[in-house]
């Protein structure tokens, strides 16, 4: 469906136009922009995935669906190219268009003739077939300043990222209630989606994760029919989408209304407290490696006092070895999706690795910046097994403690979604409302 945009979000627009244009200085070149195709289901005949524009395009446009191209010639300023739909889309699936744009089988010709004037073309966003078989250039230097361009949220995003989160915050608000000792993991995970629904939301911004038990140890579980059982711990990680922006949220609950058991408990307060820790640190000027690192020192200084790092704190970061139990980043950069505008700045060339763990991130945090931030703990026999095999951190990790009660137990993660403020101030925690 097509939808004008009110005054405001044409304002929005061409603010957000504006810092693409002053941030690639292009004067020759032609900038193209598509949303994508759809992809269809290997074997479905018609059937196709469920389509996500993207966000480059989306953050230019708001304009949702496949087909469309949006061009930028220095010359003659923005063209928007939409797929209208055909009568067969409008009886299938009621879509209409209102008769901005141009109609994107006027593209061809349009480039046709620029590139005959000897013109080059750029692209961003996703392939289209709208401009293939001309000779387009994907500059992974472009991307990279079109992506620090639209790192800092705008009012209008976070306003929807605003609905997104309520969408989600009713959703896990709702299953201290529903979880209990008998629960199935899809069951919950159905719980949540139905409170999302009812909230708000126009989709989930990802596949939920639930995992009781020792499943709370695999980072991207997919929920299955395993039950809650008495003594589990459940982690669900999951989040709302609303008009393409979303949330993305974790939270640990005991199998029933009440508290979790001793270590549980133990481990829990350990990770809350790097948690918060870390959300405090995300400030204008901070670099996010070193917010992931300040997590890592924090979990390593607990996982000593437990007898699972022999070494000090400091050498088990310095190693690599604390990503046995922290293998994934501490967050990313969320909203048009939850891997919105991650990446590295401008002035870098590649992500940061830091001992086992390849971020997601590398800049240095700037106001308005949207960040998940969430560190883990986890106990997973496999790469317990397969680092000890290895002969490596031998000096530094008890593998026996580690795989004892700890592996019985699983893992833990506890994820808040923020937006960086400006110097001397902490960051919102957008999330705040959501127990934990
Ligand atoms: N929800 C997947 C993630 O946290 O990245
Ligand atoms: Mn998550
Ligand atoms: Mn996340």
């Amino acid at each position: 469906m097509s939808t004008s945009p009110s005054p405001a979000l044409q304002s929005t627009l061409a603010q957000r136009r504006s810092r693409l244009e002053k941030a690639l200085a292009l004067r020759t070149e032609i900038l193209l922009i598509p949303s994508g195709m759809e992809i269809g289901v290997p074997g479905g005949l018609d059937a196709v995935y469920p389509f996500v524009e993207h966000p480059d395009f989306r953050w230019l446009s708001e304009q949702r669906g496949p087909g469309h191209v949006l061009a930028f010639d220095p010359d003659e300023g923005w063209q928007e190219f939409f797929q209208r739909p055909s009568v067969n889309d409008t009886i299938w699936t009621g879509a209409r268009w209102d008769g901005r744009g141009r109609s994107v089988t006027e593209l061809k010709d349009w480039l046709a003739s620029r590139v005959k004037a000897g013109k080059k073309l750029l692209a961003l966003g996703s392939s289209s077939e709208h401009i293939e078989g001309f000779p387009v250039e994907h500059r992974p230097e472009v991307a990279a300043l079109a992506w620090h361009a639209r790192r800092s949220k705008d009012a209008h995003s976070i306003s929807l990222i605003e609905k997104a989160v309520a969408a989600t915050a009713a959703g896990f608000k709702a299953l201290p209630a529903f979880i209990a000792p008998g629960r199935s993991e899809r069951e919950i995970a159905a719980e949540i989606a139905h409170r999302f629904f009812c909230a708000g939301a126009d989709a989930l911004a990802f596949p939920t994760i639930v995992g009781c038990g020792d499943n709370s140890a695999c980072l991207h579980f997919t929920p299955s029919e395993r039950q809650v059982k008495a003594q589990d711990w459940i982690l669900v990680d999951a989040g709302a989408s609303v008009a393409g922006y979303v949330a993305d949220v974790t939270r640990m609950f005991p199998s029933r209304s009440g508290s979790f058991s001793g270590l549980q408990k133990e481990l829990y307060d350990l990770l809350l407290t790097a948690q918060l820790a870390a959300i405090d640190r995300c400030r204008p000027g901070v670099e996010w490696h070193e917010v992931h690192r300040g997590v890592a020192l924090d979990i390593a200084r607990g996982l000593c006092h437990f007898g699972i790092i022999k070494s000090s704190a400091e050498a088990a970061v310095e190693s690599g070895a604390i990503g046995v139990f922290l293998p994934h980043g501490v967050g990313h950069m969320f909203g048009l999706g939850i891997r919105d505008a991650s990446g590295h700045s401008p002035d870098r060339t590649s992500l940061e690795t830091v001992g086992l763990v390849r971020l997601r991130c590398h800049f240095k945090l700037e106001p308005g910046y949207s960040m998940t931030v969430e560190p883990g703990c986890y106990f997973i026999p496999a790469y317990l097994d397969q680092q000890e095999q290895a002969g490596r951190f031998k000096d530094q990790i008890d593998f026996d403690v580690a795989r004892g009660e700890f592996a019985r137990i699983g893992g833990l993660r506890i994820e808040d979604d923020i937006i960086v403020g400006e110097a001397g101030k902490p960051p919102k925690v957008l999330t705040s409302e959501i127990p934990k």
